[in-house]
């Protein structure tokens, strides 16, 4: 185990990630948690992570000294390398022009650990305001830059080191190995972490816990609670229920594709509840216009469906949950990170079902793992690659009131839609891309005939965390031929358009 000690930075989740590349497990701890903690888990090696304050202010966020005291290896990266320095007695001052970009670090000292295998001079990642401008003493200075007379340090003897830069941002070329020199050969985790041993250990863990009880999971079709419930399928089999709601706001030909992967004709033990509540979720969003009402609608919906399910079956010992990593990390549980969304989960919790405890398979990991775990499993490609799906579906994609019609447009534009861009062969590189339903009609010519019909937008960003996007540049020609497509072939368009927007000021989503 390799713990991240997160100081508020931006890329907290990044570093994580990165140890996980390495093969190399890893959990990411608030800067307030206690040391007797961190020292009760054990951890192989410690990473302190950057952050926005100034470490030599009197309210930043600060750590025991005797983190750096207890032998094990320590990894301070830009505010946690500052950090790290001020404490021991370096000196760390306010620079004259911040120092941001793409840079060039040279290294001063070849045979450092950390630079096995990296250029003498090699690109990185640098956002900082603070430099070090003197070292703590024991400290060695391994590398800096043009503006920066201490890029990284180290003192060997006490196993602490410190980089000024990012390594675990993309930019970085060669982050990725100073990352495995610093878990594998500095700290010498083994890099067993693979998804294999992941599958097997939960598999074993599962059984032990529920042991012959029963279980019940909703499942939606999307990736996280798909490959949830094939891990509980291959544990206990038949002691699983799986009950999918099909909210009718559904992508074309969604919920039977769902059936055929976990139905009875599928390749998994489990019982299968296919719940068709088409036409109770469209009378109930009759007339309803405004976004978070409808938004509520849906969520609430989907509890009272999925209650009525469960009363049928009756008493269950455990409730499944699709709950991933960032979930943890992102609702402050984890990390130092702040609340960055509330959960926008169909739903939250059913009140009325009888259950002891809920299982959350998939509680360690990110959405990258959970893929391989899913591969692992044998789960169809598609499904495992599927792009993110919002809970209240169409349901937020559809502008305004939502009828069945307005469904079926946008359902046969989207499919229209994902068919082109994966001919392109783009559909792996666009982070999220759907088509949706303005509320806007507008005037029109098909033939001699004056039309009178809705517009389509089309939206695709490209983003690493969903936080923040850019609109993807997607070839005209692609874009042609889809608005060529949807006038052509789906009845009550007349007109296509392309959403630009970045996010901010937009949402990936319409409503
Ligand atoms: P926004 O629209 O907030 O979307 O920029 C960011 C990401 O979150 C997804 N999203 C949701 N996912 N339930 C979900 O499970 C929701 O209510 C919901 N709203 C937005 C959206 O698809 C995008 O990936």
């Amino acid at each position: 185990l390799v713990i991240v000690l997160d100081f508020g930075g931006q890329y907290n989740q990044l570093v994580a990630r990165r140890v996980r590349e390495c093969n190399v497990y890893c959990e990411i701890y608030s800067y307030k948690t206690d040391l007797e903690k961190i020292k009760a888990m054990n951890p192989k090696g410690i990473i302190l992570t950057g952050g926005p304050n100034s470490c030599y202010e009197a309210d930043s966020p600060t750590y025991s000294k005797e983190l750096f005291e207890l032998g094990i290896p320590v990894l301070g990266l830009c505010y946690g390398a500052q950090l790290m320095m001020h404490m021991l007695g370096g000196k760390v001052e306010k620079a004259d022009a911040r120092e941001y970009g793409k840079t060039e670090v040279i290294i001063d000292k070849t045979d450092s650990k950390i630079f096995e295998g990296v250029s003498p001079k090699t690109i990185c990642w640098m956002s900082h305001f603070d430099y070090i401008s003197k070292v703590a003493p024991g400290f060695e200075i391994t590398s800096h830059t043009e503006n920066c007379p201490c890029a990284s340090a180290e003192n060997v003897a006490e196993n602490l080191y410190a980089i000024q830069f990012h390594p675990e941002v993309l930019h970085t070329q060669e982050g990725t190995k100073m990352l495995y020199n610093f878990v594998r050969n500095i700290c010498g985790c083994a890099g067993d972490w693979r998804m294999d041993s992941f599958v097997e250990d939960q598999i074993k863990a599962i059984r032990e816990k529920v042991g012959d009880g029963k279980v019940l999971c909703a499942l939606s079709g999307g990736v996280d609670s798909s490959v949830a419930a094939v891990l509980l399928s291959k544990a206990i089999g038949n002691q699983l229920t799986c009950v999918f709601v099909d909210h009718g706001l559904l992508r074309k030909n969604e919920g039977d594709e769902v059936e055929a992967v976990f139905g009875p004709e599928g390749p998994y033990e489990l019982n299968f509840i296919r719940v068709n509540a088409q036409e109770r979720y469209y009378s109930k969003l009759k007339g309803v216009t405004e976004p978070e009402a409808k938004r509520k609608i849906i969520g609430e919906e989907f509890i009272r469906v999925f209650e009525e399910e469960a009363k049928k079956i009756g008493a269950v010992d455990f409730l499944v949950q699709g709950t991933i990593y960032p979930d943890v990390v992102e609702s402050g549980l984890g990390g130092e990170s702040a609340v960055i969304k509330s959960h926008h989960n169909v739903g939250g919790l059913p009140d009325h079902v009888d259950f002891k405890e809920i299982i959350e398979p998939l509680r360690d990991l990110f959405k990258d793992e959970v893929r391989k775990a899913g591969l692992e499993l044998g789960i169809p490609e598609n499904l495992v690659f599927r792009q993110p799906f919002p809970g209240p579906g169409l349901g937020i994609r559809i502008i305004g009131e939502v009828t069945a019609d307005k469904v079926r447009i946008v359902q046969d534009a989207d499919a229209i839609y994902r068919e082109e861009i994966a001919k392109a062969g783009l559909d792996r590189e666009i982070g999220q891309y759907f088509a949706a339903l303005t509320n806007m009609r507008s005037v029109g010519v098909m033939g001699d005939e004056r039309t009178y019909d809705y517009a389509i937008a089309l939206r695709a960003v490209n983003t690493i965390d969903f936080m923040t996007a850019e609109s993807a540049q997607i070839p005209y020609e692609v874009l042609n031929k889809v608005m060529s497509r949807i006038i052509n072939e789906v009845r009550g368009v007349n007109r296509v358009m392309y959403d630009l927007t970045s996010k901010p000021p937009g949402t990936i989503e319409f409503e």
